[in-house]
């Protein structure tokens, strides 16, 4: 049974080789100031900063611009963000980078106006957004996150070793997004499984809760069986197009309101990988992948029958002569071996994680859950296992 929910996503789309084609008249309907915002090289590298600058002038638009915006964005860098917006009164923050720049931007947009606190106010607290919003238009180099169509926003704070995620109202979602799968060709292979692993979680987060026979879980299915494909074929081939386009609409589609609507869902796999990052600044997909496998082991018999699905639907995994317990153990396996076979990390010290920080990551973790809410002694325990695997 679907539950009831309500839908809303204002954010343009447009994706394609030619999609950055569309800037122009999309900055047509702002202010004269854009803060364009950036990481730290890569964009620079590829030629569409200068691409992306030539059209601002062009356009006769004033540039501000918020460069070095760092993976697992920090709070303080939203703060710098914020004083520029203010001192320059920006019309329109242009992201143009990974889930980190836009994310980061997201996180300008509501707090550049706020007059409280907004690390306490909307990343502690979780208040709802009554300030004015600086719109926010994005530039994706980087399948993964979702953040070109969603309203999600993760900043770490790095004094209080906080990794916050918050899914803001459809108003912060950006405004437009131009989705070009040629701008991850350069991507280095790590953050391109990292994105992809990321992806996978996103769905499965969704997935593995609730009993219910829901239109969303065949969505995901469909959903997952496309990456593992398309993700094989990126590996071998990394300026695949047919693979990249298809990766790139995935994962925007996987971390949208639309992929958990109408059911439970779970999120534990990302609450402890939102630690292990303030602890470790690990890449958020190879973090999620060290800490899934363990995890589902030790849940899977809460939710046996999803399990069962999740091996036959996405695996392809034969029923005949197999018990539920042995097939659900079959698709966790299975989700083992392509993690290994693309060369996804599964060890903690892999990502910098040393033994005294499990426990503090353990306390530190909220706890959410699809089928079991653990204890931070199972959180802890779940460390251990993918410290040691
Ligand atoms: O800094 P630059 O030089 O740009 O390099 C980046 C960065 O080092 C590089 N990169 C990006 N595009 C590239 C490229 N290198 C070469 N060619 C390209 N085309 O990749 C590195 C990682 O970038 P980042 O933006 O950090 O990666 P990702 O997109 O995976 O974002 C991760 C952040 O998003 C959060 C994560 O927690 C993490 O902080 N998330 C955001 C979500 C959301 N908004 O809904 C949900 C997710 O679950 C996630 O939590
Ligand atoms: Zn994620």
């Amino acid at each position: 049974m679907n539950l009831d929910f309500t839908y809303q996503n204002p954010t343009t789309i447009y994706f394609g080789k030619d999609s950055l084609d569309n800037l122009e008249r999309e900055l047509e309907n702002y202010g004269d100031t854009i803060m364009l915002a950036y990481g730290r090289s890569s964009i620079k590298k590829i030629g569409l900063y200068d691409q992306v600058i030539s059209i601002l002038e062009e356009s006769g638009k004033k540039i501000v611009e918020l460069a070095g915006i760092m993976p697992n964005p920090t709070y303080a860098k939203v703060q710098e963000g914020v004083n520029l917006v203010r001192e320059n009164s920006v019309d329109l923050i242009l992201a143009v980078g990974g889930g980190s720049v836009i994310d980061c931007a997201k996180g300008i947009s509501v707090s550049a106006y706020c007059e409280k606190d907004p690390w306490k106010k909307y990343w502690l607290d979780f208040e709802a957004v009554d300030n004015k919003i600086v719109p926010v238009g994005s530039i994706l180099t980087l399948a993964g996150t979702g953040s070109e169509m969603n309203g999600g926003s993760v900043i770490t704070n790095d004094e209080m070793k906080l990794k916050m995620g918050r899914v803001f109202p459809a108003e912060v979602n950006p405004k437009f997004s131009i989705l070009n799968p040629e701008y991850t060709y350069s991507l280095p292979e790590y953050q391109m499984l990292s994105g992809i692993f990321d992806m996978m979680s996103h769905l499965m987060e969704s997935y593995f809760s609730g009993k219910d026979d829901v239109t969303t879980d065949y969505l995901i299915e469909g959903l997952l069986r496309s990456i593992i494909h398309s993700a094989k074929v990126a590996l071998k081939d990394p300026k695949n197009y047919e693979a990249r386009s298809n990766l790139m609409w995935s994962s925007t589609l996987a971390m949208n309101p639309l992929m958990g609507l109408s059911k439970t869902q779970d999120w534990q796999v990302h609450m402890i990988e939102h630690q292990l990052g303030a602890y470790t600044d690990c890449a958020h997909g190879m973090g999620l992948a060290a800490v899934s496998l363990p995890y589902y082991r030790k849940i899977y018999k809460d939710g046996l029958d999803k399990f069962v699905r999740f091996a036959t639907q996405v695996w392809g995994i034969e029923e005949e002569g197999k018990s539920k317990e042995e097939l659900a153990l079959a698709g966790i396996d299975a989700l083992e071996a392509f993690i290994r076979e693309c060369g996804i990390v599964t060890n903690l010290k892999d990502l910098g994680a040393t033994e005294e920080m499990l426990a503090k990551i353990a306390n530190s973790t909220v706890i959410l859950g699809g089928y079991r809410k653990l204890s931070s002694e199972e959180i802890l325990d779940i460390l251990k296992t993918a410290y040691d695997a």
